[in-house]
Protein backbone atom coordinates (compact mmCIF):
# COMPACT_ATOMS: atom_id res chain seq x y z
CA UNK A 1 0.00 0.00 0.00
CA UNK A 2 1.31 3.45 -1.01
CA UNK A 3 1.39 5.64 2.03
CA UNK A 4 0.18 9.59 1.97
CA UNK A 5 2.62 11.83 2.94
CA UNK A 6 0.58 13.98 5.24
CA UNK A 7 3.64 16.12 5.80
CA UNK A 8 4.09 17.65 2.87
CA UNK A 9 0.38 19.43 2.60
CA UNK A 10 -0.14 19.33 6.75
CA UNK A 11 0.06 23.53 6.19
CA UNK A 12 -3.10 22.92 4.38
CA UNK A 13 -4.94 20.06 5.73
CA UNK A 14 -7.34 21.65 7.88
CA UNK A 15 -8.70 24.02 4.68
CA UNK A 16 -8.17 21.26 2.55
CA UNK A 17 -9.81 18.13 4.11
CA UNK A 18 -12.42 18.81 7.26
CA UNK A 19 -14.72 21.58 7.99
CA UNK A 20 -15.21 22.95 11.41
CA UNK A 21 -18.80 21.38 11.02
CA UNK A 22 -17.91 17.59 10.23
CA UNK A 23 -15.39 18.04 13.43
CA UNK A 24 -18.29 19.32 15.53
CA UNK A 25 -19.67 16.43 14.40
CA UNK A 26 -17.21 13.84 15.10
CA UNK A 27 -16.76 15.53 18.44
CA UNK A 28 -20.37 15.06 19.70
CA UNK A 29 -20.41 11.76 18.29
CA UNK A 30 -17.26 10.81 20.76
CA UNK A 31 -18.78 12.95 23.41
CA UNK A 32 -22.24 11.20 23.18
CA UNK A 33 -20.13 8.40 23.70
CA UNK A 34 -17.24 8.95 26.46
CA UNK A 35 -20.58 10.04 28.46
CA UNK A 36 -22.55 6.69 27.57
CA UNK A 37 -19.61 4.88 28.76
CA UNK A 38 -18.14 6.85 31.68
CA UNK A 39 -14.56 7.48 29.44
CA UNK A 40 -12.32 10.11 30.69
CA UNK A 41 -8.78 8.98 29.63
CA UNK A 42 -8.18 8.49 25.97
CA UNK A 43 -5.78 8.19 23.57
CA UNK A 44 -5.72 9.74 19.99
CA UNK A 45 -3.45 7.69 17.77
CA UNK A 46 -3.93 9.15 14.73
CA UNK A 47 -4.70 13.16 16.03
CA UNK A 48 -3.43 14.69 12.80
CA UNK A 49 -3.84 17.88 14.01
CA UNK A 50 -5.80 17.80 16.94
CA UNK A 51 -9.42 17.88 15.40
CA UNK A 52 -9.91 15.67 18.45
CA UNK A 53 -7.46 15.45 20.47
CA UNK A 54 -7.21 19.09 21.26
CA UNK A 55 -11.18 19.54 21.75
CA UNK A 56 -11.03 16.93 24.72
CA UNK A 57 -8.40 17.94 25.79
CA UNK A 58 -9.98 21.66 26.60
CA UNK A 59 -12.80 19.78 27.48
CA UNK A 60 -11.03 18.27 30.67
CA UNK A 61 -10.33 14.49 29.59
CA UNK A 62 -7.06 12.97 30.07
CA UNK A 63 -5.63 12.81 26.41
CA UNK A 64 -2.71 11.43 25.25
CA UNK A 65 -2.31 11.92 21.36
CA UNK A 66 0.29 10.94 18.65
CA UNK A 67 0.72 10.77 14.78
CA UNK A 68 2.81 9.36 12.00
CA UNK A 69 3.40 12.51 10.41
CA UNK A 70 5.42 15.19 12.39
CA UNK A 71 4.21 17.91 10.08
CA UNK A 72 0.33 17.14 11.27
CA UNK A 73 1.50 16.98 15.13
CA UNK A 74 3.64 20.39 14.65
CA UNK A 75 0.64 22.35 13.27
CA UNK A 76 -1.30 20.11 15.96
CA UNK A 77 1.29 21.63 18.90
CA UNK A 78 1.48 24.96 17.37
CA UNK A 79 -2.40 25.50 18.28
CA UNK A 80 -1.70 23.87 21.80
CA UNK A 81 1.03 26.52 22.14
CA UNK A 82 -1.55 29.17 20.57
CA UNK A 83 -4.19 28.16 23.19
CA UNK A 84 -2.10 28.83 26.30
CA UNK A 85 -1.69 24.57 26.65
CA UNK A 86 1.07 23.55 27.93
CA UNK A 87 0.39 19.56 26.80
CA UNK A 88 2.41 18.57 23.77
CA UNK A 89 1.94 15.75 21.01
CA UNK A 90 4.02 13.50 20.11
CA UNK A 91 5.26 11.49 16.59
CA UNK A 92 3.68 8.27 16.98
CA UNK A 93 3.00 5.29 14.66
CA UNK A 94 -0.18 3.55 15.89
CA UNK A 95 0.89 -0.08 15.15
CA UNK A 96 3.20 0.16 18.05
CA UNK A 97 3.05 3.37 20.14
CA UNK A 98 2.53 3.05 23.93
CA UNK A 99 1.15 5.16 26.04
CA UNK A 100 0.07 3.54 29.09
CA UNK A 101 -3.58 2.33 29.44
CA UNK A 102 -6.47 4.42 28.55
CA UNK A 103 -10.35 3.60 29.13
CA UNK A 104 -10.82 4.23 25.37
CA UNK A 105 -8.73 4.94 21.81
CA UNK A 106 -9.70 6.20 18.58
CA UNK A 107 -8.22 6.99 15.14
CA UNK A 108 -11.41 9.31 13.72
CA UNK A 109 -11.53 10.13 9.76
CA UNK A 110 -10.73 7.12 8.29
CA UNK A 111 -7.54 7.10 9.99
CA UNK A 112 -7.14 3.13 9.55
CA UNK A 113 -7.87 3.20 6.03
CA UNK A 114 -3.83 4.28 5.53
CA UNK A 115 -3.39 0.47 7.29
CA UNK A 116 -2.63 -2.30 5.20
CA UNK A 117 -5.12 -5.16 6.39
CA UNK A 118 -2.29 -7.07 7.84
CA UNK A 119 -1.45 -3.86 9.50
CA UNK A 120 -4.58 -2.66 10.84
CA UNK A 121 -4.77 -6.65 12.85
CA UNK A 122 -1.27 -5.11 14.29
CA UNK A 123 -2.74 -2.43 15.44
CA UNK A 124 -5.73 -3.69 17.11
CA UNK A 125 -3.13 -5.75 19.10
CA UNK A 126 -1.49 -2.44 19.85
CA UNK A 127 -4.60 -0.72 20.71
CA UNK A 128 -5.22 -3.77 23.20
CA UNK A 129 -2.09 -3.17 24.91
CA UNK A 130 -2.48 0.57 25.03
CA UNK A 131 -6.65 -0.10 26.55
CA UNK A 132 -7.49 -0.52 29.93
CA UNK A 133 -9.68 -4.45 30.80
CA UNK A 134 -12.90 -3.87 29.03
CA UNK A 135 -11.72 -0.38 27.40
CA UNK A 136 -13.25 1.12 24.35
CA UNK A 137 -11.88 1.42 20.33
CA UNK A 138 -13.75 4.24 18.22
CA UNK A 139 -13.29 4.91 15.15
CA UNK A 140 -14.69 5.07 11.64
CA UNK A 141 -13.99 4.18 7.79
CA UNK A 142 -15.67 5.01 5.12
CA UNK A 143 -18.26 2.52 3.75
CA UNK A 144 -16.74 0.03 0.88
CA UNK A 145 -20.24 -0.74 -0.02
CA UNK A 146 -21.16 2.36 -1.02
CA UNK A 147 -18.17 4.04 -2.36
CA UNK A 148 -18.64 3.00 -6.20
CA UNK A 149 -22.02 4.70 -6.09
CA UNK A 150 -20.66 8.36 -5.82
CA UNK A 151 -16.88 8.26 -6.53
CA UNK A 152 -15.39 10.11 -9.47
CA UNK A 153 -13.08 8.47 -11.51
CA UNK A 154 -12.31 10.40 -14.29
CA UNK A 155 -9.56 13.33 -13.10
CA UNK A 156 -11.90 16.08 -11.97
CA UNK A 157 -11.36 19.43 -9.74
CA UNK A 158 -12.35 18.59 -6.23
CA UNK A 159 -11.42 21.11 -3.93
CA UNK A 160 -11.14 25.29 -4.43
CA UNK A 161 -10.23 26.74 -1.49
CA UNK A 162 -9.34 30.43 -0.73
CA UNK A 163 -8.16 31.71 2.36
CA UNK A 164 -7.00 35.21 3.18
CA UNK A 165 -3.83 35.01 0.40
CA UNK A 166 -3.62 31.64 -0.47
CA UNK A 167 -5.58 30.13 -3.46
CA UNK A 168 -6.10 25.84 -3.22
CA UNK A 169 -6.91 24.22 -6.28
CA UNK A 170 -6.89 20.34 -6.05
CA UNK A 171 -7.02 17.87 -9.05
CA UNK A 172 -8.06 14.44 -8.29
CA UNK A 173 -8.44 11.07 -9.90
CA UNK A 174 -9.83 7.82 -8.49
CA UNK A 175 -9.57 4.43 -8.80
CA UNK A 176 -11.29 1.80 -6.58
CA UNK A 177 -10.58 -2.10 -6.71
CA UNK A 178 -13.79 -3.48 -5.45
CA UNK A 179 -12.25 -6.80 -4.68
CA UNK A 180 -9.30 -5.83 -2.44
CA UNK A 181 -10.80 -2.87 -1.33
CA UNK A 182 -8.31 -0.55 -2.12
CA UNK A 183 -8.81 2.77 -3.29
CA UNK A 184 -6.34 4.29 -5.23
CA UNK A 185 -5.98 8.27 -5.35
CA UNK A 186 -3.83 10.42 -7.56
CA UNK A 187 -4.00 14.60 -6.24
CA UNK A 188 -2.50 17.21 -7.99
CA UNK A 189 -2.44 19.95 -5.54
CA UNK A 190 -2.18 23.89 -6.78
CA UNK A 191 -0.92 26.68 -4.35
CA UNK A 192 -0.74 29.97 -5.08
CA UNK A 193 0.14 32.60 -2.42
CA UNK A 194 -0.34 36.55 -3.18
CA UNK A 195 -1.10 36.36 -6.51
CA UNK A 196 2.94 34.89 -7.68
CA UNK A 197 3.57 32.32 -9.05
CA UNK A 198 1.83 28.68 -7.93
CA UNK A 199 3.86 25.35 -6.35
CA UNK A 200 2.33 22.07 -7.36
CA UNK A 201 2.16 19.17 -4.99
CA UNK A 202 1.79 15.80 -6.56
CA UNK A 203 0.48 12.86 -4.47
CA UNK A 204 -0.56 9.44 -5.05
CA UNK A 205 -1.70 6.70 -2.27
CA UNK A 206 -3.65 3.64 -0.91
CA UNK A 207 -6.52 3.83 1.04
CA UNK A 208 -7.91 0.30 2.55
CA UNK A 209 -11.59 0.17 2.94
CA UNK A 210 -13.89 -2.51 3.95
CA UNK A 211 -17.72 -3.75 4.13
CA UNK A 212 -19.46 -4.05 7.51
CA UNK A 213 -18.96 -8.12 7.32
CA UNK A 214 -15.37 -7.56 6.58
CA UNK A 215 -14.32 -5.16 9.67
CA UNK A 216 -16.94 -6.98 11.89
CA UNK A 217 -15.04 -10.11 11.88
CA UNK A 218 -12.13 -8.61 12.24
CA UNK A 219 -12.69 -7.27 15.47
CA UNK A 220 -14.43 -9.98 16.77
CA UNK A 221 -11.06 -12.26 15.60
CA UNK A 222 -9.12 -9.65 17.47
CA UNK A 223 -11.29 -9.69 20.55
CA UNK A 224 -13.34 -6.41 20.22
CA UNK A 225 -17.07 -6.82 20.08
CA UNK A 226 -19.32 -4.41 18.42
CA UNK A 227 -21.36 -2.23 20.93
CA UNK A 228 -22.79 0.44 18.62
CA UNK A 229 -22.51 1.10 14.78
CA UNK A 230 -23.76 4.02 12.93
CA UNK A 231 -23.96 5.09 9.24
CA UNK A 232 -21.82 8.45 10.13
CA UNK A 233 -20.96 10.90 13.00
CA UNK A 234 -24.70 12.00 12.73
CA UNK A 235 -25.90 8.90 14.29
CA UNK A 236 -27.76 8.03 11.54
CA UNK A 237 -28.80 4.25 11.22
CA UNK A 238 -26.44 1.98 9.23
CA UNK A 239 -27.41 0.76 5.90
CA UNK A 240 -24.96 -1.93 4.74
CA UNK A 241 -25.18 -0.20 0.62
CA UNK A 242 -25.68 3.36 1.21
CA UNK A 243 -24.06 4.57 4.56
CA UNK A 244 -20.62 6.16 3.20
CA UNK A 245 -18.69 5.45 6.43
CA UNK A 246 -19.29 3.33 9.53
CA UNK A 247 -18.77 4.37 12.58
CA UNK A 248 -18.25 1.84 15.35
CA UNK A 249 -17.77 1.41 18.96
CA UNK A 250 -16.29 -1.55 19.89
CA UNK A 251 -14.90 -2.72 23.69
CA UNK A 252 -11.90 -4.83 24.15
CA UNK A 253 -12.93 -8.74 25.41
C1 LIG B 1 -7.56 11.82 7.72
S1 LIG B 1 -6.35 12.12 8.93
C2 LIG B 1 -7.33 12.25 10.41
C3 LIG B 1 -6.68 13.10 11.47
C4 LIG B 1 -7.60 13.54 12.61
N1 LIG B 1 -8.04 12.41 13.40
C5 LIG B 1 -8.77 14.33 12.06
O1 LIG B 1 -9.94 13.95 12.31
O2 LIG B 1 -8.54 15.36 11.42
C6 LIG B 1 -5.57 10.57 9.13
C7 LIG B 1 -4.33 10.66 10.02
O3 LIG B 1 -3.81 9.34 10.24
C8 LIG B 1 -2.42 9.47 10.35
N2 LIG B 1 -1.77 8.16 10.17
C9 LIG B 1 -1.66 7.40 9.05
N3 LIG B 1 -0.97 6.27 9.29
C10 LIG B 1 -0.65 6.31 10.61
C11 LIG B 1 0.05 5.42 11.49
N4 LIG B 1 0.56 4.26 11.06
N5 LIG B 1 0.17 5.76 12.79
C12 LIG B 1 -0.33 6.94 13.26
N6 LIG B 1 -0.99 7.82 12.47
C13 LIG B 1 -1.16 7.51 11.18
C14 LIG B 1 -2.05 10.47 9.27
O4 LIG B 1 -0.76 11.02 9.45
C15 LIG B 1 -3.20 11.48 9.43
O5 LIG B 1 -2.85 12.52 10.31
Amino acid sequence: MKQYSYDESSKYYDLLETSDKENKERNDFLEKAFKKYKITSVFDLTCGTGAQAIYFLKKGYSVKASDFSKGMVDVANLKLKKENLKQRFVKGDMRDISFGKAEAVITMFNAIGHLSKKDFIKTLGNIKENLKPKGYYIFDIYNLKDMPRDLPLKKHIDIIKEKENTILVRFCENKLNLKTGILHTKHELLIQHNLEGYKTIKSHWDMQLYDFKEIKGILERNDFKILEVYGGADRSTFKDKTSQSIYLITQKQ
